[in-house]
């Protein structure tokens, strides 16, 4: 006889872990376990939360919570953040058959779990999908006409790229075997609020997805963190999959914001030269401060928007980052010069290798010395 002790399901551990990333969701931590705890009757479940350490508490509620529930676990990130970076350790902590990824905020219909589940559990699909634009769905809670067109044209734009059909590419709510996810997450890029189109773009074939109708519900407490940052970064998405991962997102953010502030450069350069009638090496010196710092801000604010500077740490920053761009400013010039005077390159091309070494270098240092990435 087989020893029952050894075979029996154990009662202990979930067959479904639902990820909540979350960012100051204090007031929403409890009504949403209640809900899941009456949506999920007679399904082993655990919540993880993922909290990037919310000022307002959100960890110390779910800990709280947790005291007397064992089935709600916390993440707390310290000087980090970032919804997908956040889903992607959650879901990588858990043990379950299957993942379901869910905001903290109420607005995630959490009666559709059963359903998503029940459509994963025979194998028949990989990925389920709560859709707000398929028949039974809907997008009523977006708070705005506004925020209504901006999904519109996200959605347009994300299916222009998207290798299966997917009517909400852009929803937060989906549910995924965990093997596949484990499979997927070194190849994600963990930047934004898109982690579903990046598990789609990120699949080495297409995935056989079931899309569930949802309603989207008004956000009750707190507010919602998505801003024009995260549209650039969903477009920064996009183009890092386009370009097969070639060249890292943020290496080419840092490139952008290094062409914006050539062009500010040579825009103070101009006023300070036509306008103000200053000396040309005062001109070109105070353009390159401002520029610097002009480009120092942007990348602060948007390539390492996840490890974001502030306080005394922000001053530290610009003054590493100056420094180590005008090493790489002098590299530039001096390969640029030597190439040239060498004939070894037409002006244009010395040019071009002295700015592309420049620009990999401030890359290369300033993304660990100024700002320390994985
Ligand atoms: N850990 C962590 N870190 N969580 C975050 C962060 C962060 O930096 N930013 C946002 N969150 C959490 C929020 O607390 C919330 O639980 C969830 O991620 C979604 O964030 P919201 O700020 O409420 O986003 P939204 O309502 O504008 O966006 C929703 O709709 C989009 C489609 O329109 C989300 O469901 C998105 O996932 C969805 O794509
Ligand atoms: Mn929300």
């Amino acid at each position: 006889m087989v020893d029952a002790t050894t075979t029996a399901p154990d009662p202990c551990v979930p067959e479904l872990t639902v990820v909540v990333p979350c960012y100051n969701e204090r007031a929403n931590v409890e009504p949403l376990i209640r809900k899941l705890d009456a949506a999920l009757a007679g399904i082993a479940w655990e919540a993880v939360y993922v909290d990037d350490n919310s000022p307002d508490g959100t960890t110390a509620e779910v800990r709280r919570i947790a005291q007397t529930d064992p089935r709600v676990r916390c993440i707390r990130r310290i000087g980090r953040r970032g919804l997908a970076s956040a889903v992607i350790e959650g879901a990588l902590s858990s043990s379950a058959p299957f993942i379901a990824v869910m905001d903290g905020d109420l607005q995630h219909d959490e009666t559709r779990l059963p359903d998503m589940l029940a459509s994963l559990r025979g194998g028949a699909c990989d990925l389920a999908v709560g859709s707000r634009h398929v028949e039974g769905g809907d997008s009523a809670g977006l708070s705005s006409r506004f925020r209504h067109s901006l999904s519109g044209l996200g959605i347009r734009l994300a299916q222009a790229f998207l290798p299966v059909s997917l009517s909400d590419p852009m929803s937060g709510f989906f549910m995924l075997p965990r093997p596949l996810f484990e499979q997927l997450a070194p190849r994600l890029t963990g930047q934004g609020f898109k982690i579903l189109l990046d598990l789609v773009m990120s699949a080495p074939a297409p995935l056989r997805v079931a899309e569930i109708p949802c309603r989207f519900h008004p956000r009750l407490a707190g507010e919602s963190k998505l801003d024009v940052l995260v549209l650039a970064q969903f477009a920064g998405l996009l183009l890092d999959k386009v370009f097969g991962g070639l060249l890292p997102l943020r290496f080419l953010t840092f490139c952008l914001v290094g062409a914006l502030g050539v062009a500010v450069h040579l825009a103070v350069l101009t006023l300070a030269r036509e306008v103000g009638g200053i000396e040309f090496s005062i001109a070109q010196a105070a353009a390159t401060v401002v520029a610097m710092v002009f480009n120092f801000q942007l990348n602060n604010q948007i390539t390492y928007r996840d490890q974001r500077l502030r306080g005394p740490l922000l001053w530290r920053g610009l003054l590493v980052f100056m420094l180590v761009c005008g090493v790489g400013a002098i590299a530039n010039i001096g390969i640029a010069n030597t190439l040239y005077e060498n004939h070894a390159a037409a002006w244009t091309l010395a040019g071009a290798i002295g700015a592309a070494i420049g620009v990999v270098w401030n890359y290369a240092v300033s993304s660990t010395l100024v700002w320390r990435t994985r």
